[in-house]
């Protein structure tokens, strides 16, 4: 596999999402319910079909893995896991914080993820052992060494009425202990943001692997400490992410742990 061969496949297939993104912003003409608050528009089914019809032109033996679409087997080991629109509420809210997101894993381990705002133009690359970029130049994680004077990001599942207490607990002392919890509405760009500075850190439980894949290589090749909240190794079909700039991480788990502190 020529690894650059398939970053500039991505690149063209992130280019072909972000294009029907961008034109629909703003000009939507219906927007319908996948659950009670899970969006789909035009611009979710649309972007996808170009991302995969340009991936299945170049490599016609691999698996897909897309949101929208659901799974195709391939003939190869590669897999592509495609989210055509990460932040579709802000999207359909008019709310310019959301990105195309693409992975490709070998079994589950992700070799090249990409991440792509198509309204300000922020491309978010990584292939894995090479670093990670935004728009061509390095990018590296922040060097906070304390959660004290973090700034933290998070986000909530659309069944987070099911698992509110965890959640909001777990919120809850992380602003307590920190400058400041934000919740953009797009992991993609979440995960890019710890990866280039932005953020000190970002947790999140019950995202799927298209939400994840691309921004976790990213951030991982940008330095960040990837795991689950019981800091074990990340894995993309585990369902919760940890990120920090590593000097944080331990300081995190033990406030998502949300184990009572003894009393001195
Ligand atoms: C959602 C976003 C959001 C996260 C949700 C995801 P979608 O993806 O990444 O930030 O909190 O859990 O489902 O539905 O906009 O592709
Ligand atoms: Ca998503
Ligand atoms: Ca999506």
């Amino acid at each position: 596999m020529d690894i650059e061969h398939a970053m500039r496949v991505g690149i063209e297939a992130a280019y072909a999402g972000a294009r029907v993104v961008r034109d629909r912003f703003g000009n939507l003409s219906q927007v319908h319910k996948k659950g009670a608050f899970d969006l789909l528009t035009e611009a979710d089914t649309e972007s996808e079909k170009n991302i995969i019809t340009t991936i299945r032109k170049a490599f016609p033996d691999h698996a897909i893995l897309a949101e929208e679409s659901g799974a195709t087997e391939g003939t190869a080991q590669y897999r592509w896991l495609i989210d055509p629109l990460d932040g579709t509420t802000n999207f359909a809210h008019q709310l310019p914080i959301f990105a195309v997101s693409i992975a490709l894993a070998i079994d589950t381990e992700i070799i090249l993820g990409l991440v792509l705002n198509p309204m300000d133009g922020e491309l978010f690359s990584a292939i894995s052992g090479r670093g990670a970029e935004l728009n061509g130049k390095s990018i590296k994680v922040s060097a906070t060494e304390s959660v004290h004077e973090s700034l933290l990001v998070t986000g909530f599942p659309y069944n987070f009425s099911e698992i509110e207490k965890p959640i909001m607990r777990r919120f809850t002392v992380c602003q307590n202990a920190s400058q400041g919890v934000r919740r953009l509405g797009s992991a993609a760009l979440d995960l890019c943001y710890v990866a280039c500075g932005r953020f000190d850190g970002f947790w999140e439980q019950n995202l799927n692997p298209w939400d994840m894949a691309a921004g976790a290589v990213i951030a991982a090749e940008a330095a960040a400490a990837v795991t689950n909240f019981s800091n074990k190794k990340f894995c993309v079909d585990h369902n919760e992410i940890l990120v920090t700039n590593g000097k944080i991480h331990q300081e995190m788990l033990e406030l998502l742990s949300l184990k009572e502190k003894n009393p001195s």
